[in-house]
């Protein structure tokens, strides 16, 4: 399977440049093309669903340029219905363009034939096709009553008809009949049957067909008029805003990870309902602030996000944020009236409240509603994505909290955010890793120490791992040579670190790591790859808020390869033999410096020729040659790579 790992983040800040909205996208395009005028469209979105309306037009006779350096697209309006009379028009999967399109072609006196992918031909249009041939349109099915692909033939309009349309099922039949109602010059009278859903779409619909030169006259929900002599006129220059959705990531890691974070391309006056996101922020004590094209969240004042109890119908795609969000607040946090998340790209009740149970909330769900309790510390945790992009996306923001993530199937963004996690990646500070990497007895183990407790950071010995698994082995009886069994020892290793004391189930074995028999044992298991991956992810989780300092053999390497700085730090044979030699007698153990030279010369040999993680000086790494070098200068060594020498 594939996965992308991102590392524990300790605060988000910048700003981000979102991708234009898909539902504004195509129905600026649709519009501009039936406008009388040229319309310079700005920030389209570059996706499937544009792509194949830009080519469906083209075909229909509209003229359009795009100019690849600054994004523009020109689209020269035909005035009216499409010129060309004869066209087949494949659609990919875009529903967002065959629907519309559907409406579009019904009504421009033609013969057109539709079709899609085979998906799309699962699509229901019944709905659509009913209320088109209230107004005299004819439409044939080729294959399946009720979906693609048509056959549109030329039909007898009837002025001034009134259609039913059912607005209970997808609000895009009503947005397609809306958007195509001045093609038959005539007025057009729309009743909604049922309950209209997603009216925020709606919203937009009409926006957009007024800033078109066309104003829909609507009583509620159930009754929409389009006015005889109605004709779209190019506005000039269109912005399509940036994807509101999209921005709630971004704004809830502003509130989450400090701020201020700025997203630009939706604003104050916004058509596109998401943006409400914000208000809800608000209410979890977030600050933000919003301009004409830019919204702006950062932190409450007093840094903690405050639980809530919202009703979230209105931004149901958002509300998978929030959802998230709330594992940040202080206290439990109720989401309300969100049944319509079960009938999305996933049920999406079910898999949030399963992937938040994964990272340590405790979740209840409800037909419509969730109620997560956040953890005291979040786990790390494999995310599973369900093929909807927007779990992929929310679930980023818990690595604000101090937690690497995985992140299975990433590659589902691509449905409307190709670069999603460049953008995060882009606003989201890792916590930092200095890497120390070197052979045996080199002295970067107190090295290392001493630089965690100058920066008031966390420390991993990484070879304390292998050394405990070598003692856990050998007291087990396992031979060297068992590796499936040393590899589970690895696993299910009962080690913990206090202070400056280790134990192997409960027993203090800080010394009993270090006699020379585990040293040559704790090198041979290290040479088993199975033992190496059972040690990854508990060297990972060592990676905490403020920072740290990692030791071993390959930490700038395998287990933090972004680590920056990665340092190299050695001696010579001698160098090393003596200083072991010292610690063992201050310790009161045996030693002899012939024995330790040799041993060492042993292990450097087995530790850089390994054909896992070898021992190797990575190209980036500074090399710190410490034979001559006393612990002090060492240290400072480290530090000048950190912060500059004149702020120690
Ligand atoms: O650094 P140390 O001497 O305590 O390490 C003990 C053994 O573990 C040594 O033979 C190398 C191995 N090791 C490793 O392979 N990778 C690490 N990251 C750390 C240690």
């Amino acid at each position: 399977m594939v996965f992308l790992d991102l590392p524990p983040m300790m605060q988000a800040a910048g700003s981000v440049r979102l991708p234009g909205s898909k539902s504004i996208s195509n129905r600026v395009l649709l519009l501009a093309a039936l406008a009388d005028g040229v319309t310079e469209v700005r920030d389209l979105l570059r996706s499937d669903d544009t792509e194949r309306m830009l080519e469906a037009l083209r075909l229909l006779g509209v003229d359009w340029q795009r100019d690849d350096a600054t994004e523009v697209c020109r689209v020269h309006g035909v005035a009216g219905a499409f010129p060309v009379k004869q066209a087949e028009l494949f659609l990919g999967n875009a529903g967002t363009a065959f629907r519309p399109l559907t409406a579009a072609l019904a009504l421009s006196g033609g013969s057109y034939r539709l079709s899609g992918v085979p998906r799309m031909h699962e699509r229901p249009i019944g709905d659509l096709v009913d209320a088109l041939r209230q107004l005299g349109a004819n439409i044939e099915y080729d294959l399946t009553e009720g979906f693609p692909p048509l056959g549109i033939a030329p039909g007898e309009v009837r002025p001034g008809a009134t259609v039913s349309v059912r607005g209970d099922v997808s609000s895009q039949f009503l947005t397609a009949l809306l958007m195509a109602a001045p093609l038959t010059g005539r007025e057009t009278v729309i009743d909604v049957v049922g309950e209209l859903i997603s009216k925020p779409y709606i919203e937009i619909t009409l926006a957009l067909m007024q800033r078109f030169g066309v104003t829909v006259q609507r009583a509620g929900w159930q009754r929409f008029i389009v006015p005889s002599g109605a004709r779209y006129r190019s506005p000039g220059t269109i912005h399509v805003e940036g994807d509101a959705s999209s921005a709630s990531y971004f704004l809830a890691a502003g509130a989450i990870g400090g701020g201020p974070l700025r997203v630009e391309g939706v604003g104050r006056d916004s058509i596109q309902g998401d943006v409400r996101f914000a208000q809800a922020l608000t209410a979890l004590g977030a600050q933000v602030e919003m301009g004409e094209n830019w919204i702006e969240a950062r932190a409450p004042a007093d840094g903690r996000l405050k639980a809530f109890d919202l009703d979230l119908n209105h931004i149901p795609d958002a509300a998978m944020t929030l959802a998230v969000t709330a594992l940040f607040c202080d206290g439990p946090c109720h989401l309300r009236n969100i049944a319509s998340w079960r009938v999305k790209e996933t049920d999406r009740l079910a898999a949030m409240a399963t992937e938040l149970r994964k990272v340590g909330a405790e979740v209840e769900e409800f037909d419509d509603a969730l109620r997560v309790v956040p953890p005291k510390t979040l786990h790390h945790a494999a995310i599973d994505t369900y093929d909807d992009h927007r779990m992929a996306m929310c679930f980023s923001l818990v690595t604000l909290g101090g937690t690497e993530l995985r992140i299975n199937d990433p590659a589902c963004v691509n449905k409307t955010f190709p670069t999603y996690f460049d953008a995060f990646a882009s606003i989201a500070t890792p916590v930092p890793v200095i890497a120390i990497d070197g052979p045996s007895a080199s002295g970067k183990g107190t090295v290392a120490a001493r630089v965690a407790a100058a920066l008031g950071y966390h420390y991993l010995d990484s070879g304390a791992l292998y050394r405990l698994v070598a003692l856990a082995a050998m007291r087990a009886g396992i031979a060297d040579s068992d590796d499936a069994a040393i590899a589970r020892l690895a696993r299910e290793l009962p080690a913990a670190f206090s202070e400056d004391r280790v134990t192997l189930d409960g027993e203090d074995v800080t010394d009993a790591i270090r006699t020379e028999a585990c040293s040559a044992m704790a090198s041979r298991v290290a040479a088993i790859g199975a033992v190496r991956e059972a040690l990854l992810d508990r060297q990972r989780a060592y990676r905490a808020a403020p920072g740290l300092v990692a030791e071993g053999r390959d930490m700038g390497s395998v287990v933090f390869p972004g680590a920056q700085p990665k340092v190299f730090l050695t001696a010579s044979v001698e160098a090393r033999a003596e200083r072991r030699y010292k610690q063992l007698k201050e310790k009161g153990l045996p030693a002899n410096i012939d024995s330790l030279s040799r041993s060492l010369r042993e292990r450097d040999e087995r530790d850089a020729s390994r054909p896992v993680a070898p021992l190797r000086k990575q190209a980036e790494a500074h090399l710190l040659e410490t034979s001559e070098m006393t612990v002090d200068e060492a240290v400072q060594f480290v530090l000048d790579l950190v912060r500059p020498p004149f702020e120690n």
